[in-house]
């Protein structure tokens, strides 16, 4: 019989077995008998180790280019590479997944922990649009007619694109340069790149309008440093969102968790959450009374993409918050309520200056009414009491539009059809 005792190798490796004749074998026994596996390497010892073959044919050996290439090859550190890949090179379990100062490998995407992100990133992609589907021809006849629009209504349309064209890059720049770095989540990573994206067709789509209705791009584009209740919204954006973007900001010390939690509040429930809900509706109650349609349609797509970035934020903050309880203090509960209230006042100030008399049947109350509203539910969806009481939505048809799904009505009006791989050729 055989008996097969377990030994440590020296190096203490791995358990290996051996086996030790006590008794003459039998056949079959015999045949049963085989080398011991040789000691395995682990994955990153055999990625280290593994030498390619780089020997170039002899009738390429003129080229000099290509033998310096295949020398600066035989240089990589292969080993040094994976030490800077960032986190551990080993494989990712659930548990190991955190939103913020985590240590797992960010280069694996799967197992997923959180599912609500990566459904956002899929149902971002289902809803993919581009500017140019949307037919402007009605909105430039409108606009050049003299009297095809009041100036009040015209004063709306050049104040939104006003902020809207920067705001948007200036979100666009906060998320890829600091949001970004500082979620240490792949799922999440992948929305906010799937955002990112959205963002870039955002400014593409004030861009778009902009050039339809041949406006002065000078006056729209520097209207965030021109028109104060403009640029009052752009510096409070960027002071409560650019400290972040030093790239020498690092999370790992609560004071920086909390300077990003507070960051990630300002930037989804304030920039996102309020200061884009004055405009959309002045823009979209355009649209419902048939004028400025095609620019009003553009609004209705980014609006529907906006309202799901802020309840990816959402997501994002509650989850940070329920990860590190330590950061959520009495004292940070204040500050994000000041803030909230901040931009909600900064929003009423620019109802006023945008609407001076009633329009569109709107008017500056109503939108004050309709911002404590909003406000008091960006409180409730970071756990915070509301500040608004009783106040009601006096703009109930905005809800719609932000719940519009794309088999109800969205492609009805589009004009492209997306090519996708499957239709591509190739010479
Ligand atoms: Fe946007
Ligand atoms: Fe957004």
């Amino acid at each position: 019989m055989l008996s097969w005792d377990e030994f440590e190798q020296e190096d203490g490796a791995l358990p290996l077995v051996k086996a030790t004749t006590q008794e003459p074998a039998t056949t079959e026994a015999v045949a049963a008998v085989v080398e011991p596996p040789a000691p395995v390497a682990s994955a990153r010892e055999q990625v280290a180790n593994f030498k390619s073959n780089l020997e170039v044919s002899e009738e390429k050996q003129n080229s000099d280019i290509l033998q310096q290439a295949i020398e600066g090859l035989e240089e990589l550190d292969v080993d040094a590479g994976l030490e800077e890949l960032e986190g551990s090179a080993n494989r990712v379990a659930v548990d190991d997944k955190r939103m913020i100062n985590c240590r797992a490998d960010l280069n694996q995407l799967v197992p997923f922990k959180y599912d609500w992100a990566w459904q956002k990133y899929l149902d971002g992609c289902a809803n993919h649009w581009m500017p140019q589907e949307v037919n402007m021809t009605a909105d430039i006849g409108l606009w050049k007619d003299p009297n095809g629009l009041t100036d009040d209504e015209r004063l709306i349309v050049k104040r939104n694109l006003g902020f809207f064209s920067t705001a948007d890059s200036l979100v666009a720049n906060n998320l890829v340069l600091a949001v970004y770095r500082l979620i240490t989540n792949p799922e999440c990573r992948q929305y906010i790149l799937r955002q990112a994206f959205e963002e870039a067709i955002h400014t593409h789509a004030y861009q778009y309008c902009i050039e339809s209705l041949s406006m002065d791009e000078g006056e729209i584009f520097n209207m965030y440093h021109e028109v104060p209740s403009v640029a009052k919204k752009a510096s409070w954006g960027l002071k409560y969102t650019q400290e972040l973007s030093d790239p020498k900001f690092n999370t790992g010390t609560t004071e920086n968790d909390q300077a990003l939690l507070m960051n990630l509040i300002a930037f989804y429930c304030c920039l996102e959450g309020i200061f884009f809900y004055c405009g959309f509706t002045q823009i979209l109650s355009m649209g419902r009374r048939n004028k400025m349609t095609g620019t009003s349609e553009q609004f209705q797509y980014i609006l529907r993409d906006e309202s799901m970035h802020l309840n990816f934020g959402i997501d994002m903050i509650n989850q940070i918050k329920l990860e590190n309880p330590n950061l959520w203090t009495d004292e940070m509960k204040e500050k994000a309520t000041q803030m909230i209230l901040q931009a909600t006042h900064l929003e009423i100030e620019y109802a006023r200056d945008t609407m001076p008399r009633g329009v569109l049947g709107m008017n500056a109350a109503m939108m004050e009414e309709y911002l404590q509203f909003i406000a008091n539910r960006r409180l409730i969806q970071i756990g915070l009491p509301e500040q608004f009481e009783g106040v009601q939505n006096p703009f109930p048809w905005m809800s719609e539009i932000m719940d519009l799904r794309k088999e109800k009505n969205f492609f009805e009006t589009r004009v492209i059809e997306y090519q996708t791989g499957g239709a591509l050729t190739w010479d």
